[in-house]
């Protein structure tokens, strides 16, 4: 083993199954750029108290930032015995600007520090980037909310036919959902953006570097109080498979509703030829693809999630070997989640509504409620109106009629002699979710009022 960084003390070569199965190279090397900040930062403080001269660190950074552009251009060389990004960057320093400089580098750090440095870099980065993505999705569904706020549709309960709604409403509903999560993305982010670097392997750095100043050059907000929980936590992993699990929870459903909605027998929407395929089989087939996918995937970033967790439930304090499992599923539920929310945001942008269609499905059994209220205005007790309103669906269904609305007076007054002839304003659509104008309901002024908070909201960021 004397070709790796840390063979020393072994005699015997490694086992050439073993090698490639601790080897976290091809997946950890997308990290070689934090992997090179995070030296620079280490090793401009370690020039402050002596380790290094100024000279030394020049050298340094000049080898880094020839490594960083092979990486860019793909000239990197890997070679057999780069166990790691770290491993990998640090030999090649030595390449570049000769082992007796590029041998101090690593003076007091730890790949351990050092690994929990990168990976919260490079996630932070992708989480910004994530951040910008569902912020455009949201756009997407508060712009369409304000420019269809007249269509009106069937809202659902057990998706059985339940109350009209405006379709803004159900858009606006799932924006609500995805508002939370980046409100939540924010708070996790703050403890992502903590620094483990100069906890050493676990107790801590021995040439008393000044952690703040290297927590500050990396654009960490704090420093991680604790050395041995700064190379053993992985709670932040945690979190953001946490995270991507809900948002694709939420895109998820939105996908199943909109898969419903798309289907002939409903046909209130259309998805753009962009988001879908066809079938080799069925010539007439038109399938909602991206829909089906959103939701399929969504089992895949909480099977991450549910895998991380049982990998981390039993690793000893400090770090262990288990903890580089944290990186594979990481990165792909962050680039499922990345390319979900984009492909989602494609699909809302793109998708045709039918409003005649939407219009159609709204039937008058669905004013049922309002014919309830319509009593409770004339001071009949709620549970009383229930079952009043129940008779008259009941006798409408009897008589075979399209609905309560075509009742004669008659026949109303034959349920109920409280029933005057203001009760055929009852039967209008609009009237009914006009009427639910308390905050969070379906009428123009409270949707309005939600596009305006939505807006203020995207003012912010
Ligand atoms: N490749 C390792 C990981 O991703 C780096 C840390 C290795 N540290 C150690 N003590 N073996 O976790």
């Amino acid at each position: 083993a004397e070709n790796k960084l840390w063979g020393g003390r072994f005699t015997g070569a490694i086992d050439p199954l073993m090698q490639l199965y601790n080897d976290s190279l091809p997946y950890d090397k997308v990290m070689y750029q934090a992997d090179i900040e995070g030296t620079k930062a280490y090793t401009s403080a370690t020039a402050k108290v002596g380790i290094l001269t100024a000279d030394e660190v020049k050298e340094i950074h000049r080898g880094l930032d020839i490594i960083a552009d092979e990486w860019k251009n793909g000239t990197f060389e890997i070679q057999k015995n780069d166990e790691d990004i770290h491993t990998a960057n640090e030999r090649r320093l030595g390449e570049i600007i000769g082992k007796d400089i590029a041998g101090k580098v690593h003076t007091g750090r730890s790949r351990n520090d050092q690994v929990a440095t990168d990976m919260r870099l490079y996630v932070r980065d992708q989480l910004h980037e994530i951040r910008s993505q569902l912020l455009a999705l949201l756009n997407v569904l508060v712009s369409r909310a304000k420019n269809e706020i007249d269509v009106l549709m069937p809202g659902y309960t057990h998706l059985q036919r339940a109350q009209p709604i405006r379709w803004s409403h159900l858009l606006l509903s799932y924006a609500t959902y995805l508002a939370d999560d980046l409100q939540r993305l924010d708070e996790l982010l703050a403890r992502v953006n903590r620094s483990p670097l100069g906890a050493g392997a676990l107790a801590g750095n021995a040439f008393g570097v000044d952690r703040e100043q290297i927590a500050k050059d990396l654009g960490f907000q704090s420093v991680l109080p604790n050395s041995l929980m700064a190379v053993g936590d992985r709670d932040f992993v945690v979190e953001i498979l946490f995270w991507d699990s809900l948002v694709m929870n939420h895109i998820s459903r939105l996908s199943e509703d909109f898969i419903i909605y798309s289907s002939a027998e409903f046909g209130f929407l259309k998805l753009s030829d962009a988001y879908s395929t066809g079938s080799s089989l069925m010539p007439q087939k038109k399938n909602s693809d991206s829909l089906e996918l959103l939701r399929g995937k969504s089992g895949r970033t909480f099977g991450q999630l549910a895998g991380f967790m049982m990998t981390l439930k039993a690793v000893p304090s400090t770090y262990d070997k288990d903890l580089q499992e944290d990186k594979e599923p990481m990165f792909d539920s962050l680039v499922t989640t990345s390319h979900s929310i984009q492909i989602a945001t494609g699909v809302i942008s793109t998708l045709e509504i039918n409003q005649k269609k939407m219009q159609q499905a709204l039937t008058m059994d669905m004013l049922a409620t309002d014919l309830a209220d319509y009593l409770v205005r004339k001071g009949v007790p709620f549970r009383e109106t229930h079952h009043i309103s129940g008779e008259a669906v009941r006798l409408a269904e009897e008589l075979n009629l399209e609905g309560i609305h075509q009742l004669t007076m008659d026949q109303f007054l034959g349920i109920d002699s409280r029933f005057s002839p203001d009760v055929m304003d009852v039967f209008d659509f609009e009237e009914s979710i006009e009427r639910r104008c308390s905050t969070g309901g379906t009428s123009r002024s409270a949707v309005l009022a939600q596009i305006d908070a939505f807006e203020k909201l995207f003012a912010k960021y």
